[in-house]
This record gives C-alpha cells, structure tokens and sequence, in this order.
C-alpha cells in the first residue's frame, strides 16, 4: 500500500496544478502568462541564493549544549556561566578564503563559530581553532583577505600573492607557522580544538574585572593530515568535513570539547611582558594556566542547511551582561564588521529568523524593514508614559575602564618583550617534536614551489622564516634551492 503523501500547494497554499506541466494553448501550444503557478516556481528558483560569506563561506554546523561544572562567579556575572548551567548553541565550522563549493580539507585556519541561546540574550563567540591571527590591525583585514583569494586579472589563486603579503608583514609569522605545520589541514572538525583568540573583559557581580582568554579543547584528540593526504581528500570528497561531522551526529557519536579559560587580573594587562591584546600573540601557560570551566556537546544536526547554517549570523559584538570588549583592535573592528556584513548578506531583520532569534524574550524599539514579522507593538519610542520598556543599567555595572590618550594612527606601544618572532620560535623550539618540524618545512617549500612564486620571492620567504629559527629557514633554503 503507498502512503498518503500531501498534496503540492503553490507557496500561497494554493493547491498546485500540476507537476509537471506548464499551461499550454493545446499541446503543442505557446505557454500562458496567467500559469502563476510555473511563473511562481521560476521567479523563486532565480532568489534562491543570498550572497556567500565574503570570508569561510564553505562550512557546516551543528546545534549542542554547553554545560558549566566549576565556580566562576568570582570572575564573570554572566549567567551562562555560572555552575550547573546548561545553555544551547550553534556551532558553526568553516574554511577562510574559499568558496562556497570550495574542498573543506584546503591549508587554511578553520572557523569556529559559537553561538549561545543565554536568557540574557545570544551571546557569539567568534573564533578560529588558532590561538592567533595573522595581522593585528583591522584596516589590514581586506587587503589580507585579497592576497588569500583571486587576482583581479585571471581570477586565480596565486600564491606569490599571499607570501608577498605575509613577508611584508612579519607579525604574520606565528599564524602562518601554525597555518604550515599539519594543523593547517585538520582531519575533521572534530579533531581540532576552538579558541576565542580575542582577550575579552569578564566582570563579576561587584564590578571586580578580569582579562580573559578561552580554549575549546577537542576531546575527540587532535588528528591532522598530511599535505598528501589532505590533497587526496580534496579530490576524494571536497565535502568530508561537513560530511564527517553530520554523520558522527547522526550516529550518536557526540563530538565534544572542554571549555578552558586563561584569567588575567585586570591590572597585570598595563606591564606584562607582551601587550595582553595584541591578536598575533598568545598569553603563555607558565604566565596563565588554562582552568576547566565546563564542556559543550554537539548533540543535534540542522533539518534545512540553507535556514539554518547559511543564514546563521555570527557576531563578536553579541556579548552578554558579564562579558566585555577589550582594546583588542581586532576585537573593535570586528565589532562593527559582523552585523553590517548580515544586513547585506541577509536583510535587516536577520536578528528575527529562527536559527538568530534568542532564546530570551526581545523588547527592542527597533521596528520594521524588510521581512520584519516579529514586529513590536506601541509604544514605538522611547521614553515614554505608555508602560513600554526601560533600559536597567544594572548588569554592566563594572564593565566600563579608564581611557585616555592622543588620537593618533600608530602602532601598538610596545611592551617588554613583543616582537613578532619570539612566540613562533617557541614553537619551533619547544612544541613541535621532530616529524612535526620535518612537516612544517616540507609544508612551507610545497607552498612556496607554485610555479608562480618568483625566485626574489622564495629568497623573502627563506628570510621570513629565519627570523622565526636558522634552522627552518635553513630547512626551507634547501628544499627551495635558495643559496644562503
Ligand atoms: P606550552 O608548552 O605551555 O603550551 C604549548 C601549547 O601548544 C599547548 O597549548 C599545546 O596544546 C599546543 N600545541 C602542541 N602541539 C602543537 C602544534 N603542533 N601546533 C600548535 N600548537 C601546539 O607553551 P607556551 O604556553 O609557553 O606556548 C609556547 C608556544 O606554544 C606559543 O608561542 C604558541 O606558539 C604555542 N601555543 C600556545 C598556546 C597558549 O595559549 N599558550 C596555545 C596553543 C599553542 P595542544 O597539544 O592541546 O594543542
Ligand atoms: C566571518 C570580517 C577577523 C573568524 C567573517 C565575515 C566577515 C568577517 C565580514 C562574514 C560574516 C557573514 O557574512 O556572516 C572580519 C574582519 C576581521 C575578521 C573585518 C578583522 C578585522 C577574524 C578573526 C577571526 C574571525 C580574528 C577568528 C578569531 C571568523 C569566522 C567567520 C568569520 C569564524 C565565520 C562565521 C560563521 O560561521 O558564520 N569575518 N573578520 N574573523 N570570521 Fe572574520
């Protein structure tokens, strides 16, 4: 026996007339500008896309929950985490510089996008699964980004591109050591831990504030590929990732990772020995070790990708009572660059769809625009006599610091013991074993041997990479036929 299946409806709920015919004047007839049915059906097909992410356009995600285990109420009021707490999220994973269609298993940072449902509201963390970034100025984000993606001319990639940027702004170096050694091809999604990079502000309930750093350690154990098989996989599957991922969820096997937290007393930030915001550098552990807080689960995968992971709208800026900036210049420029990016790419009232809404209920006086259906009522300004909403200042109590200063367009001020070499050269020295330096300049060399790097520039790569250590860069001479 077949089972009773529904009947189609146009997307007025309008029953359809057919499947699979236009309306003709006879069979063989000219088609009728009255079929609103098939006009209806083209015209819809023609919007079915928003435009791709104009960076980590490729991805997939998943929902979870994050559970809080240890006391942290002397550092943060936020109540997600408080002890005991249990708040849903989204994570959403993706490659940088490719497409849309572009192969998940691409030498590239991979995004790591959290959004949680708190009742105070979505609070997003951003991040990459590196502890860093390549530049530490945002009016450099858009030429950076160009450099990873196509010429203007033939629309190709070009990897002299990248390395002209990247050697002309050393304090790239400690990103792309990471990007080169095998964590820049993670096996899965799973496989990889998540950092907020960012330092962000905490504050507790008697305005005491903190500098803090998040790590999202993978439990699932780190496990990357090597270039060979990243490659392979490329022309395998260019989808394993998003495949990996939705498949383990599928099964039951629920992808985790415990929530870590390096704390800095709010006073320690003005003469540490490297500047505390400085987005190309790491607090080290012996200064601040990681505390476990909690662990987040992913439990549940998306029913429709396109409304739930491709109109996902993440941004730094959605921080909660309890959390707050730092002067990270990244940070602030990130703060505006997310929302302006989701009112192109997805339409004002992006905030109201079902995967951005929070969970918390909204009393905004922001009203209407495009597709505006979850609409408040009057009054429609503030303030007013009518019994609408009023702002409690009470939770930032604490969240405010002292600034003061010239306007100027410099550099950071240095503290001790900043510089752009000493942090990757730990972990040349002291981090990496043996076979993962023998691949990190086997790395380095294949990336730089594209036909199209010039013989000027494999020498600036060479140099860039002694500053990090003599003997990579003595390791990529060789490999790249450079004299020293
Ligand atoms: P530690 O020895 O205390 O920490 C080293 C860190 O490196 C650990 O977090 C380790 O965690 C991670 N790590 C291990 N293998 C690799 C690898 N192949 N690629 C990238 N990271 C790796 O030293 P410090 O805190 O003094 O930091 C030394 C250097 O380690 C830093 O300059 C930085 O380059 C790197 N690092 C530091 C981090 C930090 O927050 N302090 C975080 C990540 C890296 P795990 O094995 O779980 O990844
Ligand atoms: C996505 C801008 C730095 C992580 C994006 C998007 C923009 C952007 C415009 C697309 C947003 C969208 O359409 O939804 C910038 C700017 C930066 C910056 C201007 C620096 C000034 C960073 C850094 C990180 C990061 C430092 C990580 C630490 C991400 C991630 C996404 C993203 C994970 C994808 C979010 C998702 O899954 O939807 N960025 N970015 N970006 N960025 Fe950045």
């Amino acid at each position: 026996m077949t089972e009773r299946v529904p009947h189609t409806t146009d997307d007025a709920g309008i029953p359809a007339p057919s499947d699979q015919f236009s309306q003709s004047v006879g069979p063989n007839g000219p088609l009728l500008l009255q079929d609103h049915y098939l006009i209806q059906k083209m015209a819809h097909f023609n919007r079915e896309r928003v435009p791709e992410r104009v960076v980590h356009a490729k991805g997939g995600g998943a929902y979870g929950v994050l559970e809080i285990t240890e006391d942290v109420s002397q550092y943060t009021r936020a109540s997600l985490f408080q002890k005991g707490r249990r708040t849903d999220l989204l994570l959403r994973f993706s490659t940088v510089a490719g497409e849309l269609g572009s192969a998940d298993t691409a030498r590239d940072p991979r995004g790591f996008a959290l959004k949680f449902y708190t009742e105070q509201g979505n609070y997003d963390l951003v991040g990459n699964n590196t502890p860093i970034f390549f530049i530490r100025d945002p009016s450099k984000f858009s030429d950076f980004i160009h450099s990873q993606k196509r010429r203007a001319d033939n629309q190709l990639r070009d990897h002299n591109m990248q390395w002209d940027f990247w050697t002309l702004q050393p304090e790239s170096a400690h990103q792309v050591s990471f990007l080169m050694t095998d964590r820049g091809t993670p096996k899965s999604w799973r496989h990889m831990h998540g950092f907020g990079s960012h330092t962000f502000l905490w504050y507790n309930a008697a305005g005491e504030k903190f500098w803090v750093k998040y790590h999202f350690k993978t439990e699932q154990g780190v496990q990357n590929l090597t270039a060979d098989e990243a490659k392979a996989m490329e022309a395998q599957d260019p989808d394993a990732h998003r495949r990996d991922l939705w498949n383990a969820i599928r099964k039951g096997d629920h992808p985790s990772w415990k929530v870590n937290v390096q704390i800095m007393p709010f006073e320690d930030a003005a003469d540490y020995r490297f500047n505390p915001f400085d987005l190309t550098k790491v607090w080290p552990h012996e200064d601040y070790p990681e505390i476990t807080i909690g662990r987040f689960t992913l439990n549940r995968n998306p029913e429709n990708y396109f409304a739930e992971i491709e109109q996902a709208a993440f941004e730094p800026s959605n921080l909660v009572p309890g959390i707050g900036m730092s002067p990270d210049k990244m940070l602030q420029g990130r703060l505006f660059s997310y929302p302006d990016a989701h009112r192109y790419r997805i339409g004002p009232n992006y905030l109201q769809l079902p995967v951005n809404r929070p969970a918390s209920p909204v009393h905004s006086y922001n009203r209407d625009g495009a597709m505006a259906y979850v609409n408040g009522g009057d009054p429609v300004y503030a303030p007013n006599t009518a019994g609408g909403p009023v702002a409690d200042p009470e939770p930032f109590n604490g969240s405010g610091y002292h600034v003061a200063g010239e306007i100027v367009r410099s550099a950071y001020q240095p503290h001790k013991e900043d510089d752009d070499f000493s942090q990757p050269r730990a972990l040349w020295e002291k981090v990496l074993s043996d076979s993962d330096r023998a691949g990190m300049v086997s790395n380095i060399v294949g990336h730089a041997s594209a036909p199209e790097v010039t013989d000027d520039m494999k020498k600036r790569v060479v140099e860039y990479w002694t500053n990090v250590h003599p003997d990579l860069g003595g390791g990529v001479a060789k490999g790249l036929g450079v004299q020293g």
